[in-house]
């Protein structure tokens, strides 16, 4: 089976007035479908930037990132779009939910630019994740750990192949974290490909494959 997602030699550089950044430093990775990762590493050691990358959400200064096998740097920017859409979940620290939808309508958002519509999924998805009396509720109404369910309901809702998620419980308590990791690895079991980004590593205890990424290298893991 093919890789869902590859990075060859994935290098970013960033130029501040006359200094020059190395933020990493030629990584390479391959993710099969299905497959978790977590990438630990302290803060500042370069993990946001290598899942913006693979989320297409920045460009790499050398090397190549694919998705199912294409070329993102090949893509026009409608194609990434489309990919960032419909095979792509984002979960972020601090949630990103509109303060003016309600829970359902955040889930459903992502769904509106999409052509195709699925009626009762964002219900189906806040059932799943516990919220079935949350669901008209604004994100000031919810806890932290029920936004980032919202959160990850949203991320589910173009149903992607792949979810990416970037200290999705640095911003919770440790009971509310270990729910928001379990619905996380539930979600695998489903044949979602999984990256988590932690600088915690008893969050990342249940994932199987990790790597250990230090000034923009992977010192350890593949
Ligand atoms: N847009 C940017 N311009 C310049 N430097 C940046 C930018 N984004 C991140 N950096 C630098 O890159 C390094 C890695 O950042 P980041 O990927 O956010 O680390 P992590 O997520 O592991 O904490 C940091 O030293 C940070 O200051
Ligand atoms: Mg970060």
């Amino acid at each position: 089976m093919g890789n869902v997602i590859e990075l060859k030699n994935v290098g970013k550089t960033y130029t501040i007035g006359e200094v020059k950044l190395d933020v990493l430093k030629g990584i390479s990775l391959s993710l099969k479908k299905g497959e978790d990762l977590a990438i630990i590493g302290a803060s500042g050691s370069g993990k946001t930037t290598m899942l913006n990358m693979i989320g297409i959400l920045d460009t790499p200064t050398i090397g190549h990132v694919l998705i199912d096998g294409k070329d993102v740097s090949k893509m026009n920017t409608s194609e990434q779009a489309e990919v960032r859409r419909n095979k792509i979940g984002f979960v972020f620290q601090f949630f990103y939910l509109l303060p003016n939808l309600t829970a359902l309508e955040n889930v459903e958002l992502p769904m509106m630019f999409n052509k195709k519509r699925n009626v009762g999924r964002g219900e189906e998805l806040l059932k799943q994740v516990g919220l079935e009396k949350r669901m008209h509720h604004y994100p000031g109404q919810l806890s932290g750990g029920e936004r980032q369910r919202v959160a990850i309901a949203r991320a589910l809702i173009n149903e992607p192949e792949i979810i990416l998620a970037d200290e999705p419980t640095g911003n919770l308590d440790s009971k509310s974290g270990k729910q928001i990791m379990d619905i996380l690895y539930g979600l695998n079991k489903k044949k979602i490909s999984l990256i988590v980004i932690t600088h915690d590593t008893s969050i990342a205890k249940n994932i199987k494959r990790k790597i250990y990424l230090k000034d923009g290298q992977i010192i350890k893991g593949r």
